[in-house]
């Protein structure tokens, strides 16, 4: 592991990094070790990187922007589910400012999706005792180099990478430097806010409100249309009439349906 500094203007966000060409993942790091607020731990191989739902998440090296970011200060200025929701925040303003023209969109709770396709993927954790949040750790993988042959080689369909979508090569450093900028305005903006602040902004990053979806909850498929959020982050799903809300699936867009 190397220390290198990073040219970011942010106050809570360190700037001196932790680089690791291979560790098993940035998040588990940051989880279990004393370490001061605002750490970034960025990698250029995970060997055991965590994805939602106790999944595994896959990356060559060096094609993928993996890292994490670590806050263990004032947790209690912010409402437990904002920080899933503000970091694909964070990620679809980044990628919107450096690359203007594509077609972005956020799905629940927080992949950051590129003309249909899956480009960021975000893992929050946490600690906790009786008394709140000791601990958040935000991890993100997102795919900057990779080409096709990854994604068919993995059998990742609906993954897709910036450089697919934009035809050039992503310096990893660069993109890391405005999405840690946008991340600490996003924590900056969701403090001491309420969630549903933090949720309406989310909505209106999300094309897929009203539309019909299927959600998969422990290998059991429900659709219906996608009506709300509720004031936790839950996706509400309008069933023939009847309003269910999930909070732990993984949504699917029915393109028959956009
Ligand atoms: C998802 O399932 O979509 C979330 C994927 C999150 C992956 C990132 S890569 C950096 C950080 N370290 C991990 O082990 N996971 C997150």
């Amino acid at each position: 592991m190397k220390t290198q500094t990073i040219d970011i203007n942010t106050k809570l966000i360190k700037p001196q990094i932790l680089h690791f060409r291979k560790i098993d993942s940035t998040n588990h790091y940051l989880l279990e070790n004393d370490l001061a607020n605002g750490t970034v731990a960025v990698a250029d191989f995970q060997s055991a990187g965590r994805g939602r739902l106790q999944r595994k998440w896959e990356a060559s090296e060096r094609d993928g922007l993996l890292f994490s970011l670590l806050i263990n200060e004032n947790l209690d200025q912010f409402h437990p589910a904002s920080f899933s929701f503000l970091s694909a925040i964070a990620v679809y303003e980044a990628l919107r400012n450096l690359y203007y023209q594509l077609p972005l969109a956020l799905k629940w709770p927080n992949d950051v999706i590129c003309d249909g396709k899956k480009i960021c993927g975000i893992l929050v954790e946490s600690r906790s005792t009786g008394a709140g949040l000791t601990k958040v750790v935000i991890g993100m993988g997102i795919n900057i180099n990779q080409d096709q042959i990854f994604f068919n080689r993995e059998g990742l369909t609906h993954g897709t990478s910036l450089k697919l979508a934009t035809g050039q090569e992503v310096d990893p450093i660069y993109l890391l430097e405005s999405v840690l900028e946008s991340l600490e305005e996003a924590l900056l903006f969701a403090k001491d806010e309420a969630i549903s602040i933090i949720l309406n902004k989310w909505k209106s990053y999300c094309p897929y409100i009203g539309k019909h979806i299927k959600l998969i909850e422990n290998e059991k498929e429900h659709s219906g249309i996608f009506e709300d959020l509720d004031h936790e982050g839950g996706i509400i799903l309008n069933q023939k009439g009847q309003m269910n809300t999930y909070y732990a699936a993984d949504v699917s867009i029915d393109k028959d349906y956009l």
